[in-house]
């Protein structure tokens, strides 16, 4: 069955995945309906991400609403104007270094936020079928696995962050309302993402600008521990098959197949930045400096997504070395952005071109 998507609120549309899903609804598929992006524009929300879809279709198929997903009154007040029926909820908070060193926020947004968004969509939608609620979450609620073995959608929650841990609890909130209220709802544990618009404070985008600036690359404890990295496009478009395929009550797993150790990783950026700017492949690698651990640190993620393959007919398209090209040279590309969000200006050329309260 394939679901009839009119107004889409897509909430942290400002930040990197949820900017990099907008553009992929207007490039990649015939969605003519409106997307309604609210955003309370943290550190993280960055409107020049959009500026393009801004540009094109503000005011006709896009609309942005500067709105935090905690104010009950302002998402009810949006829900109605927009007249609402689909749901993507990317809010949160979404660092883990942060959540150590301040969990509150986590808690406030990734927690109280969903919960606040259940609660209106409940409100609203009533007992409507033809409505669906989608849930953005991580695979880091499954916790570490360490040695072999995958993460399936029935795995054990065992989140070790602040960060997880709230993002975990957003998810069984998420369940219970559709178990209790029977809220249409699907959720999706997704792996790393990577690509462009990604704030430089993730382990990519920072080691690529800090190799760029010939700055030390800091790499916790041994380097070992493994992450599964995918492109993030490829996220959206599984995100697109859910919000049109996806059977509500269920959890879809997404994932890139693609484990490297935190060291690897960083040598292979190394190489492939030398090469590109003609330094040869170990010009870069002296930078590696090994720092204090993250503490909690979990050892490895490793997603299984045979369920999303299976079902909604998603593989991911990128491979590791063609988005890792694509997203070098879209940070070598933009350096203006670069330059503004590192500096905080960013900040004032939203105040300066958007009419923000
Ligand atoms: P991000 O930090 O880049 O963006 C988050 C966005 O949410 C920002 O635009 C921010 O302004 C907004 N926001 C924060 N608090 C808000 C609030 N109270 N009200 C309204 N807007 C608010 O995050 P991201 O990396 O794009 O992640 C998006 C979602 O995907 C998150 O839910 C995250 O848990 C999940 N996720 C991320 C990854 C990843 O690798 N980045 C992987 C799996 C899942
Ligand atoms: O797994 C999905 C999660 O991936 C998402 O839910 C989170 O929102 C997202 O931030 C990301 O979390 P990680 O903690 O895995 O990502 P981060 O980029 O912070 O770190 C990736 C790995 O690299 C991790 O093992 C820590 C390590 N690291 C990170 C930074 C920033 C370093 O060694 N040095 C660094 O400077």
């Amino acid at each position: 069955m394939k679901r009839k998507l009119k107004n889409i609120l897509v909430t942290g549309g400002a930040g990197f995945i949820g900017s990099n899903f907008i553009h992929y609804i207007f490039k990649n598929t015939s969605f003519c309906g409106k997307i309604i992006n609210v955003d309370k524009l943290t550190y993280a929300g960055n409107l020049e991400n959009l500026v393009e879809i801004e540009n094109k279709y503000a005011g006709d198929r896009y609309f942005f609403e500067k709105a935090d997903i905690c104010n009950f009154d302002e998402i009810k007040k949006i829900f109605e104007k927009y007249d609402i029926d689909t749901v993507v909820n990317f809010a949160a908070e979404s660092h883990v270094d942060r959540s150590i060193y301040g969990p509150k926020d986590f808690v406030q947004t990734n927690i109280m936020g969903t919960f606040n968004l259940l609660e209106v969509a409940r409100e609203n939608w009533k007992d409507r079928e033809d409505v669906l609620f989608h849930h953005i979450s991580t695979d880091e609620v499954y916790g570490s696995i360490e040695g072999g073995g995958y993460f399936y959608e029935d795995t054990a929650y065992k989140p070790n962050s602040p960060y997880s841990a709230s993002k975990a609890s957003s998810d069984h909130l998420v369940r219970a309302y559709n178990k209790t209220y029977g809220l249409p709802v699907t959720v999706s544990n997704c792996s790393n993402n990577y690509g462009p618009y990604q704030f430089p404070e993730k382990l990519i985008p920072l080691m690529i600008l800090n190799i760029l600036e010939e700055k030390n690359l800091p790499v916790y404890g041994d380097g070992k521990n493994i992450r599964d990295w995918l492109y993030v496009e490829d996220h959206c478009r599984a995100i697109w098959e859910i919000l049109n395929k996806g059977e509500a009550g269920e959890t879809y797993n997404i994932g890139g197949e693609n484990e490297w150790e935190n060291i690897k990783l960083v040598n292979f950026l190394c190489e492939k930045i030398g090469q590109l700017q003609g330094k040869g492949e170990d010009y870069y690698k002296s930078l590696i400096t090994f720092v204090k651990d993250r503490p909690g640190h979990d050892r490895r993620y490793a997603i299984n997504c045979d369920k999303i393959k299976r079902e909604l007919g998603w593989s991911r398209q990128y491979n590791f070395e063609e988005g890792l090209d694509t997203t070098i040279k879209w940070y070598l590309n933009h350096q203006d952005w670069i330059d503004r969000v590192r500096s905080g200006e960013y900040k004032k050329w939203m105040e300066r071109n958007y009419n923000l309260r």
